[in-house]
């Protein structure tokens, strides 16, 4: 069984529809640890030393997110900034995360549309989180395409917010159970509820 990190990061969780119901599925799942950065660093004030000791003590590192400006939320750039340090993380000795599988879960209010080249927002979700992807190559994890819900604000209206809760639940439990195919999930683009790539069973069996 591997053991998954969920890293948590929603500055503004009271207004939440869809992150703070797959949050309730990440802590619920035995196995997965659940952080919410925000309630455990309100002042943004990260113990390196217990981020640190968390992520070597995980396989599957996952930062969970609505897109802010494009990008992360704040406490996880500050998180990035402080914990990933030379020598830990990267650099001649810094070795401590390589071979861990890292995961970006994102919630985004624009459509899928708007993220292409020729639409609004002029580039697709996977090229905004190029520093992330970068940052994990450099650390010499396994980048996974990123779990994504797009035009978050109408998926409880419209019928995808049950689905895609259902399929954060067992990709959850996949990457746990080993039974995720990160060869497959490496060669796509973004991941959903009707693309998972799952195995009935780990390879090792
Ligand atoms: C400060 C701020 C910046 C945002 N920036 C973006 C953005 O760059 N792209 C986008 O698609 N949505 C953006 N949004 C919309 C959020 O991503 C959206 O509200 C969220 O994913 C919905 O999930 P939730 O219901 O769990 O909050 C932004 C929202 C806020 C409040």
């Amino acid at each position: 069984m591997a053991k998954v990190l969920v890293l948590f990061a929603h500055p503004g969780q009271r207004h939440s529809r869809v992150n703070i119901l797959m949050a309730k599925i990440a802590g619920g799942i035995e196995g997965v640890t659940f952080v919410d950065l925000y309630a455990d660093y309100p002042k943004l004030d990260i113990d390196i030393d217990v981020e640190q000791d968390r992520l070597l003590k995980h396989d599957v590192i996952i930062f969970q997110f609505p897109i802010y400006w494009y990008s992360t939320p704040s406490i996880l750039k500050e998180w990035q900034d402080l914990v990933l340090e030379y020598g830990f993380a990267y650099g001649h000795t810094g070795d401590k995360l390589a071979g861990k599988v890292f995961l970006p879960v994102i919630t985004a209010g624009g459509p899928d549309h708007a993220y292409t080249e020729e639409g609004r927002n002029h580039f697709r979700l996977r090229a905004l989180l190029s520093p992330l992807e970068q940052t994990a190559n450099l650390c010499r994890m396994r980048f996974i395409a990123p779990y994504a819900l797009f035009s978050a604000h109408d998926a409880r209206g419209d019928g995808r917010a049950d689905p895609h809760l259902e399929g954060y639940g067992r990709l959850l439990q996949a990457l746990r159970d080993e039974t995720f195919d990160i060869d497959a999930a490496a060669r796509m683009e973004l991941l959903s509820a009707e693309t998972l790539p799952l195995r009935e069973s780990t390879p090792h069996e």
